[in-house]
């Protein structure tokens, strides 16, 4: 009996090891922790419970039969955050890269299939090369294994992606079918194909950063929702958002202790918004001062700085925050901004997080490059997404709301259920400027007639009472009551019920 649980701790001890000392001590070098070092620091503290931990591949060509290792360069299994159920995997890059083999799939697969059963959040922490090239269509089977499991779970339970190194091919696929991906500053790239193909195909020389780095995905593809300084921030940021996240789409937002009160009045909100209604003031400071404790994950941060998207708490419960930032284009909607607050929104709407959403656009970007972009349907999905959420939907619009983009912005029309505006909003179809250019085209030239045409427009339109007499807007509310006002009316919509008709699935403007 002895001997048999010796040689157990014998064959565990050599599967922690991975790819062996020399290519643990690589991985440090290049600034990487190794798929455990992740997988413990992400954890609670000793709640990992590993699955198929002497799993191998059973490939016999180009020499494999000699070249196994236990685990076969994946570490699985289930732990907790903060005491709440998570399955995970992590790609050993010391094992053959990380690369996926069949039975390295299979691993996968088996920690998907029981996340899904369970009704728990999934993470995958990446840092593999692809397909394993000896297996063949063995690996890209597997990888398709994979992929339909994210489309199965997608919208059911939390899949978040974390890149930790590089990631080619089927590492990159995976990871675009989940909620969320993260990734790591100066150690991680994702591309479909890499530097040498890309120079083979197309002659252009590009370094991995350049290709895929983490820059360039979380300010520029947005394929990425954000960016983390190295492996030890990122396990800790991930902990952060797995706290805001329900576990699937039955279970409640979760509920936490709160040390704010919802009746905290923010009198600093009553001057926030300049005289000058050209001048910007930073949206975010709204934002922070109205959640929990300050506390704000923001997803996407540094991707269409003009619109912000986010998860906040208000007594203690998650709330999904959008809001145009004037600082950045005015906060105008470009087709950008746009995509990114419509997959904020149906991810809150996947997940009953209700939307909190702060309003200053003074409308859509014109212009040859977003028409010839696609705006009609980029702003389309924004439009679409706001109007199929079931969840409580509360706006606060501080100053601008102007044309379609009052409607977009989570409008009462959208079915909207507390629509707030504060004194300083305007509601109109544009700005007095285009207004008057328009309507009073024959003055244009008489400055002192077009002068006196704009005063009539701005006194007339430029405020939020138009809308609050029609009801579009349900109360007119003091900046410094934010907080209270809409923590009440969340209190009230807590056990909202309302269904979209049956439908297959929906066909929103992709
Ligand atoms: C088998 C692999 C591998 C792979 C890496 N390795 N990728 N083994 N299959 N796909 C092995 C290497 O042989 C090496 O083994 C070890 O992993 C580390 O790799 P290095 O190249 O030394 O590391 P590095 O210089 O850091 O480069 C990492 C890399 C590079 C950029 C990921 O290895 C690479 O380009 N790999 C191939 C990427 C790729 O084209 N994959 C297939 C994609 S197709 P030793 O024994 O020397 O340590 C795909 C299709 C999926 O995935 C379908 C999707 C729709």
């Amino acid at each position: 009996m002895k001997d048999i649980l010796r040689q157990l701790e014998e064959r565990r001890a050599a599967a922690r090891m991975g790819g062996g000392e020399r290519r643990i001590e690589a991985q440090h070098s290049k600034g990487k922790l190794t798929a455990r070092e992740r997988v413990e620091l992400f954890l609670d503290e000793g709640s990992f419970e590993e699955f198929d931990t002497f799993v191998e591949h059973d490939c016999q060509d180009f020499g494999m039969a000699d070249n196994k290792t236990p685990g076969d360069g994946v570490v699985t299994g289930w732990g907790t955050v903060n005491g709440r159920t998570v399955f995970l995997f992590a790609k050993d890059f010391t094992v053959l890269g990380g690369s996926l083999s069949r039975n390295h799939s299979k691993k996968i697969n088996k920690v998907q299939d029981m996340a899904l059963k369970m009704g728990a959040p999934i993470i995958g922490l990446f840092d593999a090369g692809g397909a394993r090239i000896q297996e063949g269509v063995d690996a890209l089977g597997g990888y398709g294994e994979v992929f339909s499991r994210n489309v199965k779970a997608s919208g059911v339970i939390p899949q978040i992606s974390i890149i930790m190194g590089p990631c080619a091919g089927g590492d990159v696929y995976s990871p675009a079918m989940t909620d969320f991906i993260f990734m790591v500053k100066d150690t991680s790239y994702m591309f479909v194909t890499g530097p040498d193909v890309v120079k083979t195909v197309t002659n252009e020389e590009v370094t991995a950063e350049e290709l895929g780095g983490a820059k360039v995905h979380s300010s520029r593809t947005s394929v990425a929702d954000g960016a983390w300084e190295n492996d030890v921030v990122a396990m800790t940021q991930l902990r952060r958002l797995i706290d805001f996240l329900p576990s699937n789409n039955r279970a409640d937002v979760p509920e936490r202790p709160f040390f704010d009160d919802a009746e905290r009045k923010e009198m600093s909100l009553d001057t926030l918004i300049p005289e000058n209604p050209n001048m910007p003031y930073d949206m975010k400071e709204l934002v922070v001062k109205f959640v929990d404790e300050g506390d704000f994950f923001e997803i996407q941060e540094d991707f269409a700085k003009n619109v912000i998207t986010g998860f906040g708490r208000l007594e203690g419960r998650t709330v999904g925050v959008i809001a145009n930032q004037p600082l950045v284009l005015a906060g105008v909607l470009d087709s950008d901004a746009s995509r990114k607050a419509a997959r904020f929104v149906r991810f809150c709407d996947c997940f009953s997080i209700p939307l909190v959403t702060f309003v200053d656009v003074p409308g859509f970007l014109p212009g040859t490059s977003q028409e010839y972009g696609g705006l009609i349907k980029h702003g389309a999905k924004l439009l679409y997404a706001y109007a199929e959420a079931t969840v409580p939907k509360i706006t606060v619009i501080t100053r601008k709301a102007y044309g379609g983009a009052y409607v977009v912005m989570s409008s009462k029309h959208l079915r909207g259920d507390f629509n707030y505006a504060w004194p300083t909003a305007e509601i109109a179809v544009m700005g007095a400027k285009g207004a008057v250019e328009i309507i009073h085209r024959k003055d244009i030239g008489n400055d002192e007639k077009i002068a006196a045409h704009t005063k009539e427009y701005e006194e007339r339109f430029l405020n939020p009472f138009v809308a609050a007499e029609r009801g579009y807007i349900d109360e007119v509310i003091m900046p410094h009551s934010t907080r209270t006002r809409v923590a009440r009316a969340l209190a009230l919509l807590k056990d909202k019920d309302l269904d979209n008709p049956w439908k297959k699935h929906d066909n929103i403007p992709l």
